[in-house]
């Protein structure tokens, strides 16, 4: 039997650039999903969920069936290709990660359950799962993510930002500075990325790209976006101003400008809701609420369309902030 625990990502600033070749901030989150798994010697996956109160049996090589289990299965069926495992298997599974908050349950459900089938396998580090993880993501699920999420979670601790190159996937990890509280607040509105919006963003960033002539949006400057039309001049405008925006954030970090680096997250703000336009309205109030309330800085984080946004606050703040930001939005509750 193993076990495993992988925890859940909040990004603090580098959104929707983890497949355009920028770098990107997440990190690991006190909430997690607990796998175990064993061998059942039989011919199906037996999967169990305390989250779901239900278990489910399915063939070792059914499709994806839009349910739950989809991404444990498409991770045992990965495992499977690979020779890490052999045969059906017992899963069972508990998370503390909101599902469908932007917080990445999915990623890690799927690092935990490739975690586990790969056992001591010493050849498998954390790198190549967060690529399995991504291929399951894109291939079995058939949601054409990017990198973040899957690194995140198979290399992030928690309390330590984890800056992501995503085009080589080389990192470097920078602690949080101790007066400085991350707050991450679910907006009380639910999202899915399986519902085509994530798809049709990600192909309007590589026609961008293919217009204007390299390889990732990133690395196009902001003049020769200007020349686009204008749908696909404001996501390039929005990827290409996100990624100078994530690399000052580094910087801002490193130094702990905390002023700075609150800017950035609401200039990173404005330009998801009016460029990539991936916001929604009573997220765009509550984020500002949060920075008219004392935060640094405030922004939707993950793909966005409701789930989360992330605070950034002084430490000696976040105490009498939190109830006013409720009081003016009690349906939303504060996750870390
Ligand atoms: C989702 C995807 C990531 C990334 C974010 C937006 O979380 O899984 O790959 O694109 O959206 O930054």
């Amino acid at each position: 039997m193993t076990f495993v625990t992988t925890p859940g990502r909040v990004n603090l600033i580098g959104e929707w650039i983890d497949f355009n070749g920028g770098t990107v901030l997440p990190m690991a989150l006190p909430q997690s999903v607990q796998l175990e798994l064993h061998a059942n010697g039989g011919q199906q996956d037996r999967i169990q969920s305390e989250q779901f109160a239900d278990h489910i049996d399915f063939d070792i090589s059914a499709p994806a069936a839009s349910h739950w289990s989809d991404y444990v299965r498409g991770a045992l069926q990965y495992a499977r290709a690979q020779g890490w495992l052999t045969g059906g298997q017992d899963v069972s599974l508990k998370s503390t990660i909101p599902v469908g908050a932007g917080l990445s349950s999915s990623a890690a459900t799927i690092v935990a359950a490739l975690k586990a089938s790969s056992g001591d396998l010493v050849c498998v580090d954390p790198v190549s799962i967060a690529h399995a993880a991504k291929a399951v993501e894109n291939e079995f699920i058939g949601v054409p993510c990017g990198i973040m999420d899957q690194m995140a979670v198979a290399i992030g601790t928690n309390g330590n930002v984890l800056a992501l190159d995503t085009r080589d996937c080389s990192y470097e990890i920078i602690p949080v500075p101790t007066d400085w509280t991350i707050a991450v607040v679910h907006s009380g509105i639910g999202r899915a990325l399986a519902d085509g919006r994530y798809k049709t963003r990600r192909e309007e960033c590589l026609k961008a790209a293919d217009a204007l002539n390299v390889s990732y949006l990133c690395e196009a400057n902001l003049e020769a976006a200007q020349a686009l039309p204008e749908a696909l001049g404001k996501r390039a405008r929005h990827v290409i101003s996100e990624g100078h925006r994530s690399l000052r954030a580094i910087d801002a970090l490193k130094s702990g400008d905390r002023q700075t680096f609150g800017l950035l997250m609401q200039e990173s703000h404005t330009s998801l809701r009016d460029d990539f336009e991936v916001s929604v309205p009573e997220m765009d109030a509550m984020v500002r609420d949060a920075v008219e309330l004392g935060a640094d800085g405030a922004r939707m984080t993950g793909a966005g369309f409701g789930g989360c946004f992330v605070c950034l606050i002084a430490v000696d703040r976040a105490e009498a902030w939190w109830p006013k930001l409720q009081a003016r939005h009690p349906g939303m509750k504060r996750i870390a």
